[in-house]
């Protein structure tokens, strides 16, 4: 019909450019429809996992492993954002994590979950991640984390404990990976909520590498977001992830360039050196929401909404 016609049309005259599906902004969230994964390999804490499959998946797939918040799931998480129809546009597959039972925080506190290997939440999310490279064929060297809050948390908590297994992560609204260390299981660290954990960048970077004793290769780039006004995360944990991932990566801790309203209204975007930003959010609490183009974007699945050409189909 005429409406086809013209989309071969501009098809052809726009060949050689990427193809722009819906811009992320004008998708809905998705109604959840994950597919809970039995068995996927050693799971000491007995969390649980769930798979987001695209109906047409790329040929080496990228995995994103996402992590809620305390209080939600991967569910009701999945269903607030973006990344479904957005896995459907880009071809990748999303993992997402559960904790044990509904509505629990992530363990970032226990020396098991923050040890290599060491047997508590962060070795059943490296090996749902594992599971998803093998079922999929996916691509090893482009495996990626995110999460909300606890999640965030916990974002930060991958990248340092299985630097091996990330290329980037993506955190809204967390703490640096051992801040919340109590010794105990899902405990919860006021002195680290409450912003009294001040630590060098040496230090820091010396209770990463600490968490995968031996490892000398490269740690994933890390973008952290925190709200100006947080009052569940004090907001001096923005400060320390800073702090913490410019030990890891050499840098002065300075930031080499600022953007104001970036990647949005109220968010000032420093960037610390290609591996690391940091984004403060003017006027956020607890959290600053996910922005899931963003995030893809510094995963490298997707372009920069700039870069990408829009096309007008209800103009004509
Ligand atoms: C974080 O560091 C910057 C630059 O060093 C400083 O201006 C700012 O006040 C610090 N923020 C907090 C919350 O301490
Ligand atoms: C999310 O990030 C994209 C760029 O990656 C930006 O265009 C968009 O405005 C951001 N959304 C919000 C709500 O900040």
């Amino acid at each position: 019909m005429r409406s086809s016609n013209l989309v071969a049309g501009l098809a052809a005259l726009f060949s050689g450019f990427a193809m722009a599906a819906p811009a992320a902004d004008q998708l809905e969230p998705r109604a959840g429809s994950l597919t809970q994964v039995q068995d996927f390999g050693k799971n000491p804490s007995g969390i649980k996992m769930f798979t987001y499959v695209p109906a047409k998946l790329a040929a080496k797939p990228p995995v994103v492993l996402v992590l809620h918040a305390c209080a939600w799931t991967a569910s009701s998480f999945f269903g607030s954002t973006k990344y479904g129809q957005m896995a459907e546009q880009h071809g990748f597959v999303l993992v997402f994590g559960q904790t044990p039972k509904d509505g629990e925080c992530w363990d970032v506190s226990s020396d098991q979950t923050l040890t290599h290997e060491g047997g508590g939440d962060s070795t059943g999310l490296a090996n749902m991640v594992r599971y998803a490279l093998k079922k999929y064929n996916g691509d090893a060297t482009r495996v990626f984390v995110t999460g909300e809050s606890s999640g965030a948390m916990m974002t930060q908590v991958m990248a340092a404990v299985y630097p091996d297994m990330f290329a980037a992560a993506s955190e809204f609204s967390g703490e640096p990976a051992g801040c919340f260390r109590t010794g105990s299981v899902r405990g919860w660290n006021s002195q680290c909520a409450g912003g009294q954990v001040n630590k060098s960048p040496a230090e820091w970077a010396a209770q990463v590498h600490k968490m995968y004793p031996g490892y000398t290769g490269a740690y994933p780039k890390m973008q952290v977001y925190h709200g100006d006004v947080d009052k569940t995360l004090n907001i001096n944990s923005f400060n320390e992830s800073i702090k913490e991932w410019s030990g890891i990566f050499g840098y002065p801790g300075t930031a080499k360039q600022t953007i104001n309203n970036s990647p949005g209204a109220r968010l000032t975007k420093y960037i610390y050196g290609d591996r690391l930003q940091g984004i403060w959010g003017h006027g956020f609490g607890h959290v600053v929401p996910t922005n899931e183009t963003e995030a893809l974007t510094w995963f490298g699945i997707l372009w920069h909404a700039g870069h990408v050409v829009k096309l007008c189909f209800g103009c004509i």
